[in-house]
């Protein structure tokens, strides 16, 4: 402990990382790693939206914009969100932040007192989980299970609440399950949701990667629902525009309003290159979008039935890029397989346990990694596998 340890607020509360730094630590010193852990994709930015941030530089766009973002890429946001989604938001009900993960923060800002509930889809993208802590709230995971492919189950969000439950964090696609939550589903949750008047911050970064028949649909498009909605998504996943740090939330101009300022306050804006590049991937070709969608799907197709081939079972992922793995005939517990198999064979997979897991049955697979290096990688994996099974 030191003098500033012992004086933090209550509201930093540990968070334990050291899982994901040993696994890095250990890659590092390792030549072959074929890393499928992380949730970036091994493509690079597509070259037009490239060419329009150097352009942009070119062009003096080196200052401030207005904290909710560039007008013109406001006004796209919202003209995306109407054709790709059905979904009825102006221009000036975008708030532009630095990825998704500042739009998450804000919400948690805006809606968490201490001591308020938010039931948030599980397992999870944690971040959630810090954002609600950071607000002296509790977050209250929503189980999904393998046996409905990690879907959303109503009964199970209803059994969890509570006078104290602020709103509900639906993910779908989900990360780590890459669960898609069925319409049908979504239209439960939308009624529970007025029943009970909780709130609904729908995160849907994930939603233009889902593969057929599954279908998306935005909750805020629903009768009833939009008041009572904050639609969070972004470029980071569907554009390879991780580093750029771009994504937004869109929500009535009365709560927009509300967050300007707090959003001045957290970075004034987001990076104003990082903006026309956003703009140029809503305005631009879509074609590269569209061949890294079937790359994506290619790989699934591949790597289903694979995992099938060695024994293992998953919740069938009906988009985003990740396969929920159950290795529980393995007998060894997730973290232990995880960290055995990246010192053995140099394969690097997360163990479900880093996406608030209970369960020590699951890993995710991210396939982020081009087609040859996943079979690789499924070769290596299913070799492992056979070993650890003749020992147990
Ligand atoms: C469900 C979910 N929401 C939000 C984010 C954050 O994305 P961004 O890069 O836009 O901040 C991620 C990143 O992995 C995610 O999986």
């Amino acid at each position: 402990m030191s003098l500033l340890t012992d004086r933090l607020a209550p509201r930093i509360v540990e968070e334990d990382g050291s899982y994901r730094t040993k696994m890095l630590g250990i890659a590092a010193g390792m030549k072959d790693v074929i890393a499928l852990g992380r949730g970036d994709p091994d493509f690079h930015t597509p070259a037009h939206i490239v060419a329009a941030a150097k352009a942009a530089l070119d062009a003096n766009a080196h200052h401030y914009t207005g904290p909710t973002g560039l007008p013109l890429l406001r006004a796209a946001i919202a003209r995306d969100l109407t054709d790709s989604y059905g979904l009825d938001y102006t221009a000036d009900e975008i708030v532009v932040t630095a990825g998704v993960q500042e739009s998450i923060m804000l919400c948690m800002l805006a809606l968490v007192a201490p001591g308020d509930e938010v039931l948030i889809t599980s397992p999870r993208f944690t971040t959630y989980d810090t954002a609600v802590h950071l607000c002296g709230g509790v977050p209250v995971p929503v189980p999904t299970v393998e046996a409905n492919d990690f879907a959303l189950d109503v009964a199970e969000i209803e059994a969890r609440i509570t006078p104290r439950t602020r709103m509900f964090v639906m993910v779908s696609p989900n990360n780590p399950t890459g669960a898609v939550t069925p319409p049908a589903v979504i239209r439960q949750i939308a009624d529970l949701a007025i029943k009970r008047n909780i709130l609904i911050i729908a995160d849907e970064i994930y939603a233009k990667m889902i593969y057929a028949p599954n279908e998306h649909l935005s909750i805020a498009t629903l009768p009833g629902m939009k008041e009572r909605t904050i639609t969070l998504n972004g470029f980071s996943k569907t554009y390879a525009m991780t580093g750029w740090r771009v994504g937004y939330l869109a929500a009535p101009l009365a709560f927009v309003e509300k967050v300007t300022e707090p959003r001045h306050t957290l970075s004034i804006n987001t990076c104003t290159v990082s903006q026309h590049a956003a703009l140029a991937a809503l305005t631009g070709p879509q074609e590269p979008l569209h061949a890294m969608l079937a790359e994506y799907a290619e790989r699934r197709d591949w790597l289903m039935p694979a995992l099938t081939a060695a024994g293992f079972t998953y919740g069938h992922p009906g988009g985003a890029f990740y396969i929920y793995t159950n290795i529980s005939s393995t007998r060894m517990p997730a973290p232990e397989f995880c960290e055995r198999l990246l010192r053995d064979t140099g394969v690097m997979l997360f163990p479900g346990t880093m996406f608030g897991d209970d369960s020590t049955d699951y890993i995710r697979i991210s396939y982020l990694q081009p087609l040859p290096m996943i079979q690789e990688a499924m070769r290596r994996i299913a070799a492992f596998t056979a070993r650890v099974r003749a020992a147990a």
